[in-house]
């Protein structure tokens, strides 16, 4: 089977497509023919040597797919050969046409789900769901400032913040983008290409600032956030993608009973597959009430990954980037 090879840190470009072996299957374990994978900002981060994982060399990028099980160990009860499943993979492995991973990391999906959909699903909307209720705790009638809402994970908050019946602001990069988190669902938009986070939250809310920030951006777009928050506001912490990781004065967070919380999904997805999974599982039954619509802005070859993972630092797509196997 042919998989994607990183045999060294450094720019997607370095990536190869190459024969390997197949993997053994042990007996809590699943086979699973994929059809397509998503590509995530992380997967940059840990081509590059920079993601919390730093797996030995030669390492398969990929943290999500989905495809159908073709084989099923000696102690999996719950899946079998032919089920179509998505899948996590905490320390990657995904872009491949081929994979075997834990049984616990693999959930069914829907008839009507098609596979590309399915590839893009769980790392966006599992973060997205994981920060704003297990983490976040979002009620009904808070306000939701989303920074960076036309991205993988962006978008997906928009949508889950809204079903949870938020007032969902969306900050992001551009007239394009902006028309895309009102698609999904965004009441209050906000370009920060040039207006001012802190400004504009405050025009909205009249003042309050906002109760709930979902933050994969960092840097500035955190800094202006933390000055348009509300009493007993939560920050959600996603990731970094403008490249800066931002101080927190702790005398900000005290002066309104302010609480910056730390989101790890994959993490956590590893700790506990089981509530991952049960969300996952929910999550899914969103969607296929027609709750939440996973926006694919374009799909790749495998043998085309560098020009995904480019695609997808790029900034010029909103929503997600899918590899087809
Ligand atoms: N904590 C977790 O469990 C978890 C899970 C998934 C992802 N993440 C993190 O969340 C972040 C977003 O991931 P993603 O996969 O959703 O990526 P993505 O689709 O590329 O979205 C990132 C967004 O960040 C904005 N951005 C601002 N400055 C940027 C810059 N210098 N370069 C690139 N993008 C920039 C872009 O929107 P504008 O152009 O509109 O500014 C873009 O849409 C990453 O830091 C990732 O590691 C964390």
């Amino acid at each position: 089977m042919k998989a994607v090879l990183c045999r060294e840190w450094g720019e997607p470009e370095t990536l190869r497509v190459e024969a390997v072996a197949a993997k053994p299957l042990g007996p809590r374990d699943v086979r699973i023919r994929v059809r397509a994978c998503g590509v995530n900002f992380a997967d940059t981060l840990m081509v590059a040597g920079k993601y919390q994982v730093k797996p030995d060399f030669p390492f398969t990028p990929g943290l999500e797919a989905a495809g159908d099980i073709v084989e099923t160990g000696s102690d999996v009860t719950m899946l079998r050969p032919g089920q179509r499943v998505l899948a996590v993979l905490r320390f990657g492995g995904a872009y491949a046409e081929e994979i075997v991973l834990n049984a616990d990391c693999v959930v069914p999906i829907p008839d009507r789900m098609d596979y590309v959909t399915a590839a893009a699903f769980p790392v966006a909307y599992g973060t997205s769901h994981f920060a704003l209720t297990h983490r976040g705790d979002l009620k009904r009638g808070e306000t939701l400032l989303v920074l960076g809402a036309a991205g993988g994970v962006g978008l997906s908050a928009v949508e889950i913040g809204k079903h949870l019946g938020a007032r969902v602001i969306a900050a992001a990069g551009g007239p394009e983008k902006l028309a895309v988190a009102r698609k999904h669902g965004a009441d209050e938009l906000i370009d920060y290409r040039n207006e001012s986070i802190r400004d504009r939250v405050r025009e909205l809310t009249g003042g309050l600032g906002a109760d709930v920030v979902y933050d994969p951006v960092g840097g500035d777009a955190f800094d202006q956030a933390l000055r348009a928050v509300n009493w007993e506001a939560r920050m959600l912490v996603i990731g970094f993608a403008a490249g800066r990781i931002q101080q927190v004065p702790a005398n900000l967070i005290l002066v309104k009973n302010i609480s910056v919380i730390g989101v790890v999904w994959g993490a956590q997805a590893a700790r506990d597959p089981v509530l991952v999974s049960r969300y996952l599982a929910e999550l899914l039954g969103w969607w296929e009430a027609g709750r939440l619509k996973p926006l694919v802005a374009k799909t790749f070859k495998l043998a085309e990954v560098a020009d995904a993972m480019q695609a997808l630092l790029s900034r010029r797509h909103a929503g997600k980037i899918v590899l087809e196997t």
